[in-house]
């Protein structure tokens, strides 16, 4: 069998790819270990950047975004007692951010390209790519119904995440890795109640960092920092409230509270591999590089590796080699400012277990000076909503 682009990983980068490829005229099949269902239901971060909204707009991937998606002009910060907007709108000359979960991104995907008549193989197993340094690398695979298949390909995306089979399959000693763990943990709930709040908010609290974030009008999303080894049992309902009620209080403010929808444990990473590709493999998306969750980068950067990924292959394969031997150099670029800016927020806002007085008083002056300087202000505010800006078809 035979396509032109072998996409390993049914995410957004992978699903993405497979739309804008089809777009230009290339087609492509996607595989997938994991069932439609299970794609479609896991929970992930849901904070779009402008940029990531426009290419989804401009490719034709908006409509219940544009229905569904809630547009936020800044965040909360909040520390010490005290809560401050930071308004990215007036910041930045209009730029705003969309919270829209990342979940419903995948399912608007999974469906447009099902309707497109477009290929999605889900439940695979025993996935291998092979001669990646020739002109037709091969894709293997065993369908769900136990037969074997190979696919020959022009090239091959990885858009399998981090823990995928893409990135091993690069020779000995050509990755670089660049990586820090941190002392901690995101416990996240989704909770089936009213958001208590206009905006994100992001609080730094002496017994760890807060977010309250949003699914829609009457879902709320929150977060708590935990000990990287906590386990999820030790954080019956209850004890999450309460302690959501300690980081969060405000005189004058009420945090409510509803049933308890969906709770898990998210360890906290920055990771980057270079390059990202091998011969005729590329690699997307968290295949490729890891964020911790606090700057709201990591599906935002898997939407502008394939936004520079798709235009390199399509040339690629009409024997035009320059933006897909560009396509590290131009993606971690990206990578690099966004790894940064995660970073920077995490370990202001986080209090590493043991942290000596220092850390506190540093992360304080931090965030005064960023509520005070509207050159600090500014500076949030321009990563936050993305930099560099996206470019798009229309740009
Ligand atoms: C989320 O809504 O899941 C979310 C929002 C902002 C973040 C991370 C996650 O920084």
């Amino acid at each position: 069998m035979r396509t032109q682009v072998g996409i390993v990983g049914a995410g957004p980068a992978g699903l993405l790819l497979s739309h804008l490829l089809a777009l230009r005229g290339i087609d492509s099949v996607v595989i997938e270990i994991r069932s439609r269902e299970y794609c479609e239901a896991r929970q992930r971060a849901g904070v779009l950047e402008d940029g990531s909204v426009r290419l989804l707009r401009e490719t034709g991937l908006a409509s219940r975004l544009d229905e569904q998606g809630l547009e936020h002009g800044g965040i909360y910060l909040q520390f010490a007692g005290e809560r401050h907007h930071i308004d990215f709108k007036e910041l930045t000359g209009g730029r705003s951010v969309t919270v829209y979960a990342q979940t419903e991104v995948v399912k608007d995907l999974i469906l447009q390209r099902i309707t497109d008549g477009g290929v999605i193989e889900f439940e695979v197993s025993d996935t291998e790519v092979d001669d990646l340094d020739s002109d037709q690398p091969v894709l293997r695979y065993t369908r769900s119904d136990g037969t074997r298949v190979e696919l020959e390909c022009d090239a091959i995306a990885g858009c399998d995440g981090f823990h995928g089979i893409c990135r091993p399959a690069f020779p000995d000693g050509l990755l670089t890795i660049t990586e820090r763990e941190y002392p901690y943990a995101w416990l996240g709930i989704l909770a089936d109640v009213p958001p208590s709040t206009d905006e994100l908010i992001y609080a730094r609290h002496d017994r760890g960092f807060a977010l309250h974030s949003l699914r829609s009008c009457a879902v709320s999303r929150l977060y708590l920092q935990v000990d990287p080894d906590e386990s999820i049992e030790n954080w019956p309902d209850d004890r999450i409230w309460d302690e959501l009620q300690h980081r969060f209080s405000l005189p004058g403010w009420t945090l409510a509270e509803g049933d308890v929808l969906d709770k898990s444990i998210t360890p906290m990473r920055s990771f980057v591999a270079a390059p990202m590709r091998y011969g005729r493999l590329f690699l997307a998306g968290d295949a490729a590089h890891i964020v911790p969750p606090t700057g709201a980068k990591g599906l935002n950067l898997a939407i502008a590796d394939v936004a520079v990924l798709a235009p390199a292959l399509d040339h690629l394969v009409r024997g035009k080699p320059e933006l897909a031997d560009s396509y590290t150099k131009t993606c971690l670029n990206r990578v690099w400012r966004s790894t940064h800016f995660s970073w920077w927020m995490t370990t202001m806002l986080h209090r590493t277990p043991d942290g000596d007085d220092m850390e506190g008083a540093l992360q304080l002056s931090q965030l005064r000076y960023v509520v005070s300087s509207r050159a600090a202000a500014m500076s949030l505010a321009e990563n936050y909503t993305g930099y560099p800006q996206l470019r798009t078809q229309e740009d």
